[in-house]
């Protein structure tokens, strides 16, 4: 796809904080953050814990950090304990979340359907998230990566219109990049990351894949993004362990700005 690559498109740079983080340490960690992106003019989304999303929506208001959940259940409200709905995220002026993060696919059971049925809810309330998707090593070492990702990408995008993409941003995560300090090259990734939009453009049509926001997961620290930020086909990055630290998360922001602004190619 060399010849069609957007230009001008902002950078995202999200942080994945898992189960990390008490409030306090939460809005503290913000506060520092705010001063330090103010400048930036990419799109900079931290993905946080659900007791924290209130206070850091306040806090981050007229900011340009955003906060978004990692999750949300598909349906509305009702007898699902333990669950939160999308429309109680937007309720506290959340309207970013993770869809299908492979350790909600493992450790919760997730399966496509139930992420295509959030993803729904999710457009239907015009609200953006961040698909992820992404192989098992198995499937890398079987040459059966491919497939893997492109059946995690048609059933999670199944019955939503051309028209709602532009609230929906993948991430390329292998699962075996996942918290191993083992990344993938950058070649692999951007060859992913022009296969998703390959797959997004046979679904619906080329215009559509180039203008999609693809990100890479996996290990992403401040020392490797910029060979991953570089690659032609990648759009940004879903931080895990080194969006904990300020400075670290602070360094991938800048390093994508440096890359991004003024147009990448
Ligand atoms: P990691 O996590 O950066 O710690 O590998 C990425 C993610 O799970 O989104």
């Amino acid at each position: 796809m060399k010849e069609k690559v957007a230009k001008n498109k902002k950078a995202i740079i999200a942080g994945n904080w898992k189960m990390n983080k008490t409030n306090k340490e939460a809005l503290q960690f913000i506060a520092t953050f705010i001063q330090g992106v103010k400048n930036l003019q990419s799109e900079v989304i931290l993905f946080i814990p659900y007791v924290s999303l209130k206070d850091s929506v306040d806090l981050s208001k007229r900011t340009n950090v955003k906060i978004g959940a990692q999750n949300f259940h598909f349906e509305s409200f009702g007898s699902y304990t333990g669950e939160i709905s999308a429309e109680m995220l937007k309720d506290v002026g959340v309207n970013w979340s993770l869809v299908g993060h492979s350790e909600r696919r493992l450790y919760c059971g997730e399966t496509n359907e139930d992420i295509n049925k959030k993803i729904k809810k999710a457009v239907s309330l015009n609200m953006k998230i961040i698909l992820c998707v992404g192989e098992f090593l198995e499937q890398r070492e079987s040459n059966k990566e491919k497939e893997a990702v492109m059946l995690q990408l048609k059933s999670a995008l199944d019955g939503i219109n051309k028209e709602n993409l532009d609230n929906i941003s993948i991430a390329y995560e292998p699962i075996w990049a996942i918290g191993t300090g083992k990344i993938a090259s950058p070649d692999q990734v951007n060859k992913m990351c022009e296969f998703i939009r390959m797959c997004i453009n046979s679904v619906y049509d080329a215009e559509v894949g180039i203008n999609l926001k693809v990100l890479y997961g996996g290990s992403v620290n401040s020392k490797n993004c910029k060979d991953i930020l570089t690659m032609k086909d990648i759009d940004g990055v879903l931080v895990g362990g080194a969006s904990l630290k300020t400075y670290d998360f602070l360094c991938i922001a800048k390093e994508a700005d440096k890359i991004f602004v003024g147009g990448k190619i």
